[in-house]
């Protein structure tokens, strides 16, 4: 293979990563959602480039940049997007809080459905709004999947929600919506005259064959005023740490009312993750495919594995590299990820981080190698 998503690389004693040490050395980390892989080298020859240049003054996004993102959009999406809806910021997660501050006034509701990507549960509080939540369906027996529970979603909804904070495809359960459940919650949201925020950060990581993305925006034209869609290279193309983000809005006022809040409290995007985005959605579909064939293998490993362990239950992941493990049989106690870290020594994600105790994520986007010396870990613990 071109690619090498075989061969392990030292994280460990190289630039300080959240995901290597936050825990000691004896630790083996799934937690955090980055990858041990090294991201395509067309992208790290486009920043070795750039490197050499020199200078590192303000940037600006450059035309052919938004030009590669409408033509990635419309190959992969079937959405055809102008350049002038691309807002480029340095993360999704500021613009989830941006979005709380544009869209919303003080004390109104800004609704999530659990488990969720933890700061989704935070953006309330944090821009002085009222956190609303409703959970998803847990899978009605072993293996099925999660699901959006339209009722429990608009049971939570009262006078003041103004804001929706939706994952598509979601964290942590790796759940790829259908086009019918995209339909219910596209009328509910009509219906009370929401505006919704679509996260849509790991839409480039489908793992079944023949799945295919589509954006919330795209397939519901009508919610065209109301919808920020949210897209980055950096789960894709393992660049979380170059700090790039787009937000893509359609609707001219939506837009403006969006830019106006980014306005002095965000810098701009970073130069070399513009570079690095460029260049990943310009060439770096190759890679992808490939990552997508050692994701599937990993996913494939990971549900054997599980399927061995009394107590715990997960629904294969349809996309990214993350499983959403029940550990509230699992014999473990109130805290299991604590009891696997402590007496597997594997760092998984805390579900009460979530919304969910008593679950845990796990991250198999790593090495081979490296993934079964974590599975013979935990099996020490979970596998009697
Ligand atoms: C659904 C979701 N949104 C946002 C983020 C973080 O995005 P960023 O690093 O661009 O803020 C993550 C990271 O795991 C995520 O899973």
């Amino acid at each position: 293979m071109r690619f090498d998503f075989v061969t392990p690389i030292d994280r460990r004693h190289s630039w300080p990563s959240q995901k290597w040490h936050r825990y000691a050395d004896d630790i083996l980390p799934l937690w955090v959602a980055d990858m041990d892989f090294l991201s395509p080298p067309e992208v790290i020859e486009a920043l070795r480039a750039r490197v050499d240049h020199g200078v590192f003054g303000y940037g600006q996004v450059p035309d052919s940049l938004r030009q590669t993102m409408c033509a990635w959009s419309a190959e992969h999406y079937g959405w055809d997007i102008a350049p002038e809806w691309q807002l480029w910021l340095p993360g999704v997660v500021p613009a989830l809080h941006l979005a709380s501050l544009a869209f919303t006034e003080p004390g109104d509701g800004v609704l999530t459905l659990t488990p969720i990507y933890p700061p989704f549960l935070k953006v309330a509080r944090r821009t002085g709004r009222l956190s609303q939540t409703a959970s998803l369906g847990e899978p009605l027996s072993a293996g099925e999947p999660w699901r959006l529970d339209l009722e429990a979603l608009e049971a939570a909804i009262t006078p003041e929600t103004r804001l929706l904070l939706w994952c598509h495809p979601h964290n942590p359960t790796g759940r790829v919506w259908q086009e019918d459940e995209l339909a219910g919650l596209a009328a509910l949201v009509e219906r009370h005259d929401l505006v919704i925020v679509s996260d849509e950060l790991h839409c480039d990581l489908l793992l079944d064959a023949g799945a295919r993305h589509r954006p919330l925006a795209a397939l519901f034209p009508s919610l065209a005023k109301r919808v920020v869609t949210l897209w980055a290279p950096s789960k894709t193309f393992n660049l979380a740490g170059l700090t790039c983000a787009c937000a893509v809005i359609e609707d001219p006022d939506l837009r403006r009312r969006f830019a106006a809040r980014c306005r002095g409290l965000q810098p701009d995007a970073n130069v070399l993750g513009l570079v690095a985005a460029e260049a990943a959605y310009a060439h770096g579909d190759p890679w992808r495919r490939a990552l997508l064939e050692v994701l599937s293998e990993h996913r494939e490993r990971l549900v054997a594995q599980v399927a061995r362990w009394p107590g715990v239950a997960m629904t294969s992941p349809e996309s990214t590299y993350l499983a959403w493990l029940d550990l509230r049989q699992a014999g473990l106690g109130d805290t299991p990820q604590q009891a696997l870290l402590e007496r597997a020594k594997v760092a998984l994600s805390d579900g009460a981080a979530f919304g969910w105790p008593g679950f845990a994520r796990l991250n198999f986007g790593t090495t081979a190698v490296q993934l079964d010396e974590a599975l013979r870990r935990l099996d020490g613990v979970l596998g009697h």
